[in-house]
Formats: C-alpha cells, structure tokens, sequence
C-alpha cells in the first residue's frame, strides 16, 4: 500500500475513534480529543502500519487499533510535556496547548485518559489473546518506567545541569528512541515476524528515535513557531543535542546516523525496504530542508 493510503487509512480510523466521555462536565470531552484532532506527523502509527503492510497486508485492518494506541500515548506525553511544570509550551500542533486553552487540571487529566485509554484500546484490538499481551508489555515498558517516562524524568530534573555523554544518549534513547522503536517491534510482533527480525527492527529504531531527537533539536534551534506548529527556542536549558554539539555539530550527528540508518535499511528485505523508505525519506533529512 502506498504510505499516503497507509497514513489516509490511519487519519480515517483516528476521526471514526475519537475518545469521548459523555457527562456534564462542559468541556473535558473536547480536551480530550483537540490534540489528537490537531494533526501531527503520526511517524508512530505509521511505522507500525508499514511493517504490517510489508508482511502481512490483510492484518493492517486489524492493526489500525493498535497504531491508534501508540498516537494516544504520544499525544499523551505531549500534553504532558507542554505544561508549565514541564517544558511550559503554548503552542502544539498550531494549536494553543491543553493548559493554555483551557486550564493545567484539564490538561493534566486529558493526558491522564489518553494514556490509560490507550492500553484500553490495545486490549480490545482484534488480535489474539497472546499477541495482545507481547504488545501491551512492549508499549507499557518503551512508553514507561523503562522508556519515555524515565527520560522525560532525567530531560526535566538535569536542567540547567551537565551530564555526560553516556547520560545524555541513556536520556534521549529513553524519552523518544525507545517509544519510536517500539513501534516498529509491535508491527513485527502483529506480523509474527521471528525474533531475531524484532530484535533487529527495535534497534534501527533506537538509532532511527535518536535521529528523530537530534533532528527535533535542531528544529527548535532554527525554526519558526509557525513553520514548527509548535513553541520553539525552547531549550536553553535543556540537555539538547544543539547545546551539546553545537548546531553544527547537531547536524554532523544527524547526517552520521541518516547514513547509518540508510545502510541497516539496505540491509532489511526487498519489501520491508520499499515500505519503510518513502516514509523514512520524509524524515531522514529534515533538518536540510
Ligand atoms: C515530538 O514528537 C516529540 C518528540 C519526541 C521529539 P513528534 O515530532 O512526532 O510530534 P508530532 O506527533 O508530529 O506532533
Ligand atoms: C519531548 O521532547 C519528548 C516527549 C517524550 C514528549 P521535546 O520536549 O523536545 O519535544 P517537543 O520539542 O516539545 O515536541
Ligand atoms: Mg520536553
Ligand atoms: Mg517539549
Ligand atoms: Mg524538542
């Protein structure tokens, strides 16, 4: 399937979805959906959908639930790492943040609901019973204590403080690689692919989820708001790959790591290849455009 299907089919299911919570509370149902509702690239989803595509095609139907799940933890951990305690952001997606349109309380509870709805999702998927609990034990570890969440920990509480080079991959291999490379693992194991082909889809994505941090760094450095859709210039006090390396540095790193990623790519079968490449074209080089 071409990735502009694939990510049409996805955006179609994601509208058809939406969370709702019927009570009288007069705005939280709407909270709860704006930010999903907002766009976004939707790399997660769609590298999921993509090793699915390339392997086993009528399964992709049956994954759309599961690629939703991932797009609700995301959405979550933005929400989260825009609130004023965290990265204190106002604009996401080109929209005001969560706690700027409405209130913190609002936006912490809208985060709150996307991450546990979305092992809801992950459990009522049409799967079977023992696939199901390989990808739920995968999102709740990349997306958790062991992933996202431990590096957002470090990400915050090292602000303003030195680290070394070891910390700083420990902390951006855990707040963004991981949840990336889960993705990519969770498709293998909709696919039923070996386990020596998960593991080695996991660990291109753990260089492909750095790739992504670096090139996020970057973009906060010399993008507008407007071009970025979200708050930039941001990371002053940040263990941001800019401030480490430098710009310049940042996209030697980028180039480096595109490369590497290229050549694992290569190395991947013919049809995994062709799927994943259109999409990964889109974000291999952003930082040149
Ligand atoms: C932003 O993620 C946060 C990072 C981990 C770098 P994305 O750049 O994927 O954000 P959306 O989903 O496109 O809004
Ligand atoms: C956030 O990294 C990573 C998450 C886990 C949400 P950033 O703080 O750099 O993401 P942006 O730049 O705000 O999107
Ligand atoms: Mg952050
Ligand atoms: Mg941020
Ligand atoms: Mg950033």
């Amino acid at each position: 399937m071409k990735t502009d299907t694939l990510l049409q089919l996805f955006e179609d299911y994601l509208l058809d979805n939406l969370p709702s919570s019927k009570s009288f509370h007069p705005i939280f149902e709407d909270a709860l959906s704006l930010m999903l509702k907002a766009g976004g690239k939707r790399f997660r989803p769609m590298l999921l959908l993509s090793i699915v595509d390339a392997y086993e095609p009528l399964l992709v139907k049956n994954a759309l639930q599961v690629a939703l799940s991932i797009e609700f933890l995301h959405t979550y951990s933005l929400i989260h790492d825009d609130l004023p305690a965290m990265d204190n952001a106002s604009l996401r997606r080109g929209f005001p943040t969560l706690h700027t349109k409405y209130d913190e309380t609002t936006a912490i509870l809208a985060g709150d609901a996307l991450n546990t709805h979305s092992f809801y999702l992950l459990s009522n998927a049409p799967l079977s019973s023992d696939i199901k609990i390989e990808l739920i034990k995968s999102l709740s570890s990349d997306g958790g204590i062991d992933g996202m969440i431990i590096g957002q920990a470090c990400d915050c509480y090292f602000e303003n403080t030195t680290i070394t080079l070891d910390q700083l991959e420990f902390l951006h291999i855990h707040k963004t690689a991981k949840l990336i490379a889960t993705s990519l693992k969770m498709g293998a194991t909709i696919a039923n692919l070996p386990l020596k082909t998960q593991e080695a889809l996991y660990n291109f994505g753990i260089d492909l989820g750095l790739l992504f941090q670096i090139q996020d760094d970057i973009i906060d450095e010399i993008s507008s708001e407007e071009e970025a859709g979200k708050t930039t210039s941001n990371d002053s006090a940040k263990n941001s790959f800019v401030n480490l390396l430098g710009l310049n540095g940042a996209k030697k790193s980028a180039d480096d790591l595109s490369k590497k990623c290229e050549i694992t790519l290569n190395n991947f079968d013919l049809n995994l290849k062709n799927n994943l490449q259109n999409l990964l074209l889109n974000y291999l080089y952003r930082h040149n455009k």
